[in-house]
C-alpha cells in the first residue's frame, strides 16, 4: 500500500487470539488492508507459528501472554464455546486495574452477542461482535470470500465505529442488529449453509444411485444451486419456485416418494416435512395474489 494513502486508523494494529480458519483470514486480509497484525495468541505457540506464517506477520505468543495487552485491538477469533473461558481468563491478565481501557475487543461469533466480553468490559475495554455472513472452510477460502462480503456488528460505539472502518476496508457491507436478536440472525445463516450442503449430499447420492458419472453430479448441482439463489435473490420466493408443488403434480410426488422408500428410507421424513414447508409457503403466496388482486 501506497504509504502516503495511508489514513491514521490504517496505522492502528490488532492482536488475533484463536488463530483458526477465520483468524488466519482475517489476520491476512487486515494486515493487506494495512492494519498492523502485532500478535498471533493461541494455546499451542505451534499454533500461533502457523497463523503467523499464514497471515504473513505478527508474532507468535502463547494465549494469556500479558504482551497482548501492548496492541490497540483484540481480535478473538476462537471457537463459540471458547469465547466465556477465554474472556474471562484475558480480563485476568494486566497488573493495573484499568490495564484494559482504551482497549477494543471483538469476537466473530454469530450466535454470541458481545455481551460474553463483559468481564473485559467491567476492565475498561469497548468491547463489539463483528461477524460475516459467509461460510470459510478454510483460511484461503476465507481471504477469498471475506472481501466484499455482509458483516453483523453490534457492541459498543468505540467497537462499533472500528468495526465498520474494517468492512469498509474490506470492501464490504456493514449492518447493525440488536444483540438480543443475534440467536435468531444465526438460525438463519444456519438454516441455508450446512443445511444446504446436507442436501446436496443426500442429492448427489440419489444421482450417483440413478448413474450421473461423478464428475458430472457436483458441477451440475453447483450450476443448479447457484441458478436457484440468484432466482430467490432476483425474483423473490414466489416467482422463483418452480417445480412439482407449484404445478400441483401430485403423481410426481407420489413417485417420488415410492422411490425414496425403496432407496434412502431414512430421507422419508426430511423429503415429507420439505413438502410440507413448501405446500404452506405456495399456498401462502397464493392467498397473498388473490389478496392484491382484490384491493386492485
Ligand atoms: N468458519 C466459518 O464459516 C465461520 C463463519 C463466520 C463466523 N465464524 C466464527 O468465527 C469464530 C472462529 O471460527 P473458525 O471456524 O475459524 O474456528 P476454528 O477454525 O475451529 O478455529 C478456532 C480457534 O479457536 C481455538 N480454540 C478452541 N478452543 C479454545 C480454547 N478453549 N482456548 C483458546 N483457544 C481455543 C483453536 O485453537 P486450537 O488450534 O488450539 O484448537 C482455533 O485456533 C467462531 O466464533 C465462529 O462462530 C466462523
Amino acid at each position: 500500500m501506497n504509504s502516503r494513502a495511508r489514513t491514521p486508523w490504517q496505522d492502528s494494529e490488532v492482536a488475533i487470539v484463536g488463530p483458526g480458519r477465520v483468524g488466519q483470514a482475517m489476520g491476512r486480509l487486515l494486515k493487506e488492508a494495512g492494519i498492523r497484525v502485532r500478535f498471533v495468541a493461541a494455546r499451542r505457540l505451534a499454533a500461533a507459528r502457523r497463523g503467523v506464517r499464514f497471515i504473513g506477520g505478527g508474532e507468535p505468543l502463547a494465549l494469556l501472554n500479558p504482551r497482548l495487552l501492548e496492541a490497540r485491538t483484540i481480535l478473538l477469533t476462537t471457537t463459540d464455546s471458547a469465547l466465556p473461558e477465554v474472556a474471562k481468563a484475558l480480563a485476568g491478565t494486566g497488573v493495573s486495574p484499568d490495564a484494559w481501557r482504551g482497549k477494543v475487543v471483538l469476537h466473530t461469533c454469530g450466535s454470541l452477542s458481545s455481551a460474553v466480553l463483559q468481564p473485559l468490559k467491567r476492565r475498561g475495554a469497548a468491547i463489539g461482535a463483528l461477524h460475516p455472513f459467509q461460510t470459510v472452510p478454510n483460511p484461503t477460502a476465507g481471504v477469498r470470500n471475506l472481501r466484499a462480503c455482509y458483516w453483523n456488528i453490534e457492541g459498543d460505539p468505540a467497537a462499533q465505529r472500528l468495526s465498520r472502518r474494517w468492512v469498509k476496508a474490506l470492501g464490504g457491507v456493514a449492518f447493525h442488529i440488536r444483540r438480543t436478536q443475534k440467536t435468531l440472525y444465526h438460525l438463519a445463516a444456519f438454516l441455508v449453509c450446512p443445511t444446504l450442503i446436507t442436501l446436496m449430499e443426500k442429492s448427489a447420492r440419489l444421482l450417483r444411485r440413478a448413474g450421473v458419472p461423478e464428475g458430472v453430479a457436483r458441477p451440475m448441482l453447483q450450476r443448479f444451486v447457484t441458478e436457484t439463489a440468484s432466482n430467490f435473490a432476483t425474483l423473490g420466493a414466489k416467482r422463483a419456485m418452480t417445480g412439482p408443488v407449484v404445478r400441483g403434480d401430485w403423481a410426481t410426488l407420489e413417485r417420488h416418494l415410492n422411490a425414496l422408500r425403496k432407496v434412502s428410507p431414512d430421507v422419508v421424513p426430511l423429503y415429507r416435512e420439505l413438502l410440507r414447508a413448501m405446500l404452506r409457503l405456495v399456498r401462502e403466496q397464493k392467498a397473498e395474489g388473490k389478496r392484491l388482486k382484490g384491493e386492485r
